[in-house]
């Protein structure tokens, strides 16, 4: 790219987007320089707190600033593919929060579009950036544990009842498996570096329509199996635990979040602690930054060809669980 530092613009200045600006102000490599939203009001607020130099009220305003490299996206689910389409077609970089789109159909175009104008892309999976995950990668890679065999993850939490917030709206494709069951999806991917050969999915639907509880078991080809449950109706324990035939992983609590997590062989443990510097979204802007640098296309840490398997597997979940949203008929 020829250039020393990275200037980001944000979209959609929400709840997430704090996290990613608590982040971004502990990469050396990157800037945050602009903030859009549809309200200049919250643009501006939010763009003092962070000391964005730039605040705009509409997303193509901002898209128009060719001081802006790079955009991270931080909308609800239903927006994604229109708003990374607007971002590639201004010619810029890309980080989207998860899921990058609502479906296959929409992200397979959009990674064609990137490809075909040489612009990087990437879904914003945060947990495989963390520092403690080194520290599972390293286990796994030199067989602390053998071989494995069963993984189980559970993300849930108990969020009221509120058939207007996101969560449960249809209309802005809500849902516990497209906002939660993805981590479980995606680390058990970045654990295996494999991807299903088949999968039973059962789901409890909200009042709403959307899946309030969703509870998968997949095998894969290696012999494991992975256990996965996601849902927003009750507290759960939000570990992630990697049996072998030599000894266990666990992931703490919340695993997609984590700072610690625990090798048990032999009846020893050994526990480590990777306490975040910031919010923990600086793991990822630096990956995503970096490569953005280096003039790669997609980052290593978790390739388009990852998010899109990923990607069919909620479709096909979906599928059987019968969760169409609105907009999808
Ligand atoms: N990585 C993580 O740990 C994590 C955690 C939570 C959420 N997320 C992801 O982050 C994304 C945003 O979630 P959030 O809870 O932060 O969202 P949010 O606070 O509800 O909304 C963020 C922004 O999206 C736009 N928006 C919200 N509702 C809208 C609507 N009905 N119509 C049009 N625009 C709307 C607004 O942008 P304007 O200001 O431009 O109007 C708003 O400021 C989701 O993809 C979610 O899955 C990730």
């Amino acid at each position: 790219m020829g250039k020393e530092k990275v200037r980001w613009g944000l979209i959609g200045p929400g709840r997430i987007a704090e996290s990613f600006a608590q982040g971004i102000a502990h990469v050396d490599e990157a800037q945050f320089y602009a903030v859009a939203s549809s309200n200049i009001e919250r643009a501006r607020e939010f763009g003092a707190r962070y000391s964005a130099q730039k605040m705009y009220g509409s997303y193509e305003e901002m898209l128009a600033d060719p001081e802006v490299d790079a955009v991270y996206i931080a909308t609800p689910h239903r927006f994604h593919y229109d708003n990374i389409k607007l971002c590639l077609q201004a010619g810029k970089a890309v980080l989207c929060e998860k899921p990058i789109t609502v479906n296959s159909k929409e992200s397979s175009e959009l990674f064609a579009l990137a490809r075909e104008k040489k612009l990087f892309l990437m879904e914003a999976l945060w947990s495989r950036f963390l520092p403690v995950y080194d520290d599972v990668r390293e286990w796994l890679d030199s067989s602390k544990i053998g071989r494995i065999r069963l993984i189980n993850a559970t993300f849930g939490v108990n969020l009221p009842y509120d058939s207007s917030d996101r969560w449960y709206n249809p209309e802005l494709a809500g849902g516990a498996l497209l906002d939660m069951g993805i981590y479980p999806l995606a680390v058990t991917q970045w654990i295996l570096n494999e991807n299903p050969e088949s999968f039973n999915v059962e789901a409890c639907l909200s009042d709403t329509g959307v899946d309030e509880l969703t509870v998968a078991v997949l095998k894969y080809k290696s012999g494991v199996i992975a256990q996965m449950n996601a849902g927003f109706v009750a507290e759960a324990s939000n570990e992630l635990i990697i049996y072998g035939a030599k000894g266990s992983i666990t992931i703490h609590s919340c695993f997609w979040a984590s700072t610690q997590a625990t090798l048990e062989t032999d009846n020893k443990k050994l526990t480590v602690t990777r306490p975040f510097k910031a919010s923990g979204f600086e793991y990822e802007i630096e990956a995503a930054t970096l490569s953005i640098l280096d003039g790669d296309l997609e980052c290593k840490g978790i390739s388009q060809e990852d998010t899109a398997s990923t990607m069919k597997v909620m479709d096909e979940m979906r599928a059987r669980i019968g969760l169409v949203y609105p907009f999808e008929k």
